[in-house]
């Protein structure tokens, strides 16, 4: 079982990144746990990252996996693309969030993600990615 973790835009300057909303971890560090988590849980992971809307279309359209964790980041808020491609392709998603999008500003509370995902985890820091590979299995496993 394949899980593919896509990171949106600016996800790439975690740990430099306003660390008061977002944390000192960086990427490369969650991403390794990630791996680690994945490995021991039995599960094969990918993690992919871009800053543009069209590679992450082409990401989740192309590559091989069973379930997707994304946190599209700012297009969260405004990509109709990438909802349509997740929708298209019909493998369980989960969507995460580093901060609480729920309690930040007004246009951070409207997802285009959330209604063609399986769930969201929002605002448990970089603990929220090992949640969602946790939830995964789960979900894999049925
Ligand atoms: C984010 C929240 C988004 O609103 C923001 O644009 C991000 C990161 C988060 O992980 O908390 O870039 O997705």
């Amino acid at each position: 079982m394949k899980i593919l973790v896509i990171h949106g835009p600016n996800l790439n300057l975690l740990g430099m990144r306003e660390p008061d909303v977002y944390g000192c971890t960086t990427l490369d560090e969650i991403n390794q746990q990630i791996s680690e988590l994945s490995k021991e849980l039995g599960l094969e992971a990918e993690t992919f990252q871009s800053n543009s809307e069209g590679a992450i279309v082409d990401a989740i359209q192309n590559k091989t996996y069973n379930l997707l964790i994304i946190n599209p980041a700012a297009y969260t808020h405004t990509s109709i693309a990438i909802r349509d491609a997740i929708s298209a392709v019909g493998r369980p998603a989960i969507e995460v969030h580093v901060s609480n999008i729920h309690r930040r500003e007004d246009f951070r509370r409207t997802s285009y993600i959330a209604g063609v995902a399986t769930g969201q985890i929002s605002g448990l820091g970089v603990e929220g990615y090992l949640l969602a590979v946790r939830a995964s299995l789960k979900i894999l496993k049925g």
